[in-house]
């Protein structure tokens, strides 16, 4: 493999060095190319361009390949806790039973958020969107927690900053969830283990007793491992670009969870679910919908489905649509718009529109009906999302503090009018705009 890649430009020849992965993945380095040349690239939507290299997650999607630092996410799904993969992506490898104790020992001391917080929550409106609450919950931790603001911190400061944003996730998650019931909240139980904590607190209520059950706690322990992390999708990259100014942690993952929320990205989940049940309430007609989808004038899309990366199965889809099955069987739930999405995978996987365009289940396709079937309304399916990514997110503002990178600050074409002389008010003839 050479190491050099030539681009002539106006008979002008430039060799731009090459680099290669560890899984043989080729890169054109082209960080002196408008130095050597003049020019820049254009990739709109970065389709082509990396924006760094990193260590925490591999993915292939011609051959649907996920893996969290060299462990494949089937068996993590399999054998994993949450916090053993979160400590996993945040340390660099799996934490053994020492460790892993005290992660979770660590991490119960910062549970509970200040009383304070309560009062953002009065603020909010009724029925005010949980993901517009998680955004504003999460930076203000920078407020309660003003050492985490402070530029050149301790790494006793950054490790504690890193405990309290994964202890208080769930109980600020919970809490949204509450404020949305107009119940009041329920505090964290410290002898719970993560996941069953988060779902005592937001399922208990304060008049009743709650027996957790386990079959949500594997579901639930599944779902965030399948979210914990995805190398440089849209939330990962905001976190990295707002990590770049030096931003702290708080704000860094307040961005991300602002970009999870786009119907494009991580607001698919709640999407697919509103889909799903447009189409059972018109009758459950998939072949129509399918045709809307494929519509170049209808602005109707199949939700759930189609990645960027993923151009054969998202392996995390395979994962949650059999999780589906067996959460629902468990639960005893029959749940119908399952069997519309089971169709419609099957009708679209059949149709050369889909097949052409290498369209397939993404990983929101199947999870909103188990977010749904353990009894979370659609509001809250992305905020479920944020707190499984929340450990791949600081995994990779770490991982950007440590490479020391600069400040991301990318470069444009410039297409608008060229020099032009000022016009007075009063010579100025209405604009077209
Ligand atoms: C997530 O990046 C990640 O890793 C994200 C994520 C993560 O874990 O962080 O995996 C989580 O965000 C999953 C994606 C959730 N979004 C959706 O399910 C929304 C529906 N999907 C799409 O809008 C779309 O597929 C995207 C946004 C996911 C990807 O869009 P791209 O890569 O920009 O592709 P595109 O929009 O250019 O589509 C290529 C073609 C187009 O048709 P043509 O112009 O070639 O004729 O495929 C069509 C699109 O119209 N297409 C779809 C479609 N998705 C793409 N047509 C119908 N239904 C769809 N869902």
């Amino acid at each position: 493999m050479t190491s050099t890649a030539k681009i002539v430009i106006e008979n002008q020849e430039t060799e731009l060095p090459i680099i290669i992965g560890s899984e043989k993945e080729i890169g054109i380095d082209i960080s002196d190319l408008r130095s050597k040349t003049g020019a820049i690239t254009l990739d709109i939507g970065y389709k082509n361009t990396g924006a760094t290299k990193s260590d925490i997650t591999y993915l292939d999607g011609e051959l649907g390949i996920l893996r969290h630092r060299g462990y494949a996410i089937e068996e993590l799904a399999e054998n994993a806790t949450f916090l053993e993969v979160a400590y996993l992506l945040i340390k660099g490898e799996l934490p053994n039973i020492a460790q892993l104790s005290e992660f979770e020992t660590n991490i119960s001391r910062h549970t509970i958020v200040n009383e304070d917080m309560k009062n953002i929550f009065n603020a909010w409106p009724t029925g005010s969107h949980p993901m517009g609450q998680l955004i504003a919950m999460i930076s203000s931790l920078s407020s309660f927690y003003p050492e985490s603001i402070e530029p050149n911190q301790s790494e006793d400061v950054k490790e504690l900053n890193v405990y309290r944003l994964l202890a208080k996730m769930p109980t600020i998650c919970s809490m949204i969830y509450k404020k949305g019931l107009g119940h009041p909240f329920i505090y964290p139980k410290n002898k719970l283990d993560y996941v069953s904590n988060f779902l005592n607190m937001s399922f208990k209520h304060v008049t009743e007793d709650y027996a957790i059950d386990p079959v949500m706690v594997d579901a639930l322990n599944k779902l965030l491992i399948l979210h914990a992390d995805h190398e440089q999708n849209c939330s990962a990259s905001t976190v990295r670009l707002v990590c770049s100014s030096n931003a702290n942690l708080y704000a860094s993952i307040g961005a991300g969870v602002a970009a999870l929320w786009g119907p494009l990205h991580g607001g698919a989940n709640q999407e697919v679910i509103e889909m799903l049940e447009k189409i059972k309430a018109d009758g459950g007609d998939v072949t129509k919908w399918i045709d809307k989808a494929k519509d170049k004038n209808d602005p109707f899309r199949l939700m759930g489905f189609g990645h960027r990366v993923y151009k054969n199965f998202d392996p995390r889809a395979k994962i949650i649509k059999k999780a589906c099955d067996e959460v629902l069987n468990k639960l005893g739930i029959n749940d119908p718009t399952l069997e519309i999405a089971k169709k419609l995978e099957e009708t679209a996987l059949k149709d050369s529109y889909f097949i052409e365009r290498k369209l397939f289940p993404n990983v929101d396709f199947y999870s909103g009906i188990i977010y749904r079937a353990m009894g979370f309304p659609v509001e809250m399916f992305t905020v479920l999302f944020a707190l499984g990514r929340l450990p791949g997110w600081i995994a990779q503002f770490n991982e950007m503090r440590m490479q020391k990178q600069p400040i991301g600050r990318p470069r444009q074409i410039y297409s608008g009018y060229t020099l032009r002389p000022f016009v007075k008010r009063g010579d100025r003839k209405a604009s077209a705009k």
